[in-house]
């Protein structure tokens, strides 16, 4: 019987259905500080309530037919969309994205739940292989399936708290596994109205759990050998320390980057510079900098620095700062001030190192201003880490050799941006960059919610991405028939 603990705590998803704990979480907004909601924390015996359904219910949940699990994803999907604007102002009340991010955020959740009902229908990694190839294989077909490994635990991020919790949710539906979400204790509401819209459908109990379980209380589930799946996007460290500690699991990990955005010196008319410059200067502060994928480092050409730089400062000092739910709002605040407090720091380092700041460079509470630094110090916080803040470092480059040495000179390689007209400096560029994906044209901060997205070095392992994903939560299972008369 669906239950909450008063009016003002809102229960998690524990097997399907709604439980509370005995302990709470506050939610605030980042922006003032004022109460979004208070959620309710599992307790340990109520996680491995969920961990025991959802391996209870594997083998079932395997075997629902297709239309059964995409009628489920199609569902979630017209749903998210009735109800776009109310979960917008959700994402920006919890998260401190501006309106406009916000709502670009609920697009690409519809879209994952779309992709994620197509693929159902038509996935099975099926395929059939003669084996008459030998004297022994005479008669013998190899037909290979893919089945579920089993209940995922997935780890989502404050950054994008409705779509990358639909990454991890989406994949696992349309393949028929189980999924325990854990979402970001700063922002557990959007994770939790994927619950609610899941508890709508006919999917098994046991199916999906939705647990706000406290970052200390992890390790035992990441360590749960009925979890044999880790979805994990979140910080460097944390994503390492997983995998060190799951050795023999399936981890996928999708974890920080420094972005380059490459503009190559044949992209030079003043059309070329105002896109370049216009796409980096937004591309670098959406959502406070705090992507994953945002705009951290710029290499130009010599060639075009000095009149692609200005059109740069132009473009970040046009964004307007301020209250996240105005819809004139770019940019926001960053998820709490000590998120903005650590930005302030690395600037600062910085610039005592011989960093030249040519705009930006201030803080007011939890929101940093845009900011843009030349001359960084490769031995700096900011010339050599992840910001995650509304920061980017502008370099000048001899030429597309050095351009993509120097994008290569990180220990991140998540995706690249190269702007270039010329489609061998492009194939060059995918041959070379030491990244999970080059955008040609574009800032690094493309994505697309069906392409592979992962990345090389210390940005992760495995790939998300719906069709993606799905392979990343089965395996290849083959049989292999005798005696057939071929
Ligand atoms: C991330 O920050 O890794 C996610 C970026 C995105 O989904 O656009």
């Amino acid at each position: 019987m669906p239950h909450t603990k008063n009016a003002a705590t809102q229960a998690f998803w524990l097997a399907g259905r709604q439980a509370t704990g005995d302990d709470t979480l506050d939610v605030t907004s980042p922006w003032d500080n004022r109460l979004v909601g208070t959620v309710s924390v599992p307790t340990p015996a109520q996680v491995e309530e969920a961990v025991a359904a959802a391996a209870a219910v594997a083998d079932e949940f395997a075997a629902t037919p297709a239309h059964v699990r995409a009628a489920a994803l199609d569902h979630v999907c017209r749903r998210v969309t009735e109800r776009s604007e109310e979960i917008a102002e959700l994402i920006s009340a919890e998260n401190g994205k501006p309106m406009k991010w916000a709502r670009g955020e609920v697009g690409r959740c519809i879209s994952v739940f779309r992709l994620a009902a197509e693929e159902a229908r038509r996935f099975n990694g099926g395929a059939a292989q003669r084996l008459d190839t030998d004297p022994g294989g005479v008669g013998r077909l190899a037909l290979t399936r893919r089945f579920p490994r089993g209940p995922v635990l997935g780890i989502a991020p404050f950054n994008f708290p409705l779509n990358l919790c639909a990454h991890k949710v989406a994949p696992a539906i349309a393949v028929g596994t189980p999924i325990l979400l854990k979402p970001a204790p700063a922002t557990p509401l959007s994770g939790l109205l994927i619950g609610e819209l899941l508890a709508e459908t006919d999917l098994p109990a046991g199916a999906w759990s939705v647990l706000p379980v406290p970052n200390d209380r992890m390790p035992d589930l990441v360590a749960d050998e009925r979890l044999p799946v880790v979805s994990f996007t979140g910080s460097a460290p944390v994503g390492w320390s997983i995998l060190d500690s799951a050795p023999r699991k399936r981890v996928t990990l999708e974890l920080g980057g420094n972005g380059a955005a490459i503009v190559l010196g044949d992209y030079a008319s003043e059309a070329d510079l105002d896109w370049a410059a216009q796409r980096i200067a937004t591309f670098s502060n959406y959502q406070g900098g705090q992507s994953c994928i945002s705009v951290q480092r710029v290499i130009a050409d010599a060639s075009v620095y000095d009149r692609l730089v200005p059109r740069i400062v132009q473009g970040v000092e046009a964004l307007r700062t301020g209250d996240p739910s105005d819809p004139a709002t770019d940019v926001g605040p960053l998820v709490s001030e000590d998120a903005a407090k650590r930005v302030e720091a690395w600037v600062e380092e910085a610039v005592s190192a011989g960093a030249k700041l040519l705009t930006g460079g201030t803080r007011d509470g939890a929101t940093y201003a845009p900011t843009v630094l030349e001359d960084v110090p490769a031995d700096t916080k900011i010339g050599c880490d992840e910001v995650f803040g509304p920061v980017m470092s502008v370099t000048r480059a001899e030429g597309e050799e050095q351009a993509y040495a120097m994008a290569n000179d990180s220990p991140f390689g998540l995706q690249a941006g190269v702007f270039t007209h010329d489609v061998q400096a492009a194939f060059r560029a995918q041959r070379q960059l030491e990244v999970g994906g080059v955008i040609v044209g574009d800032v690094p901060s493309y994505r697309a919610d069906q392409m592979p997205y992962g990345g090389a070095k210390q940005s992760g392992v495995g790939r998300e991405g719906v069709q993606f994903a799905m392979e990343d939560y089965t395996y290849e299972r083959v049989m292999v028939l005798t005696g057939l008369d071929l």
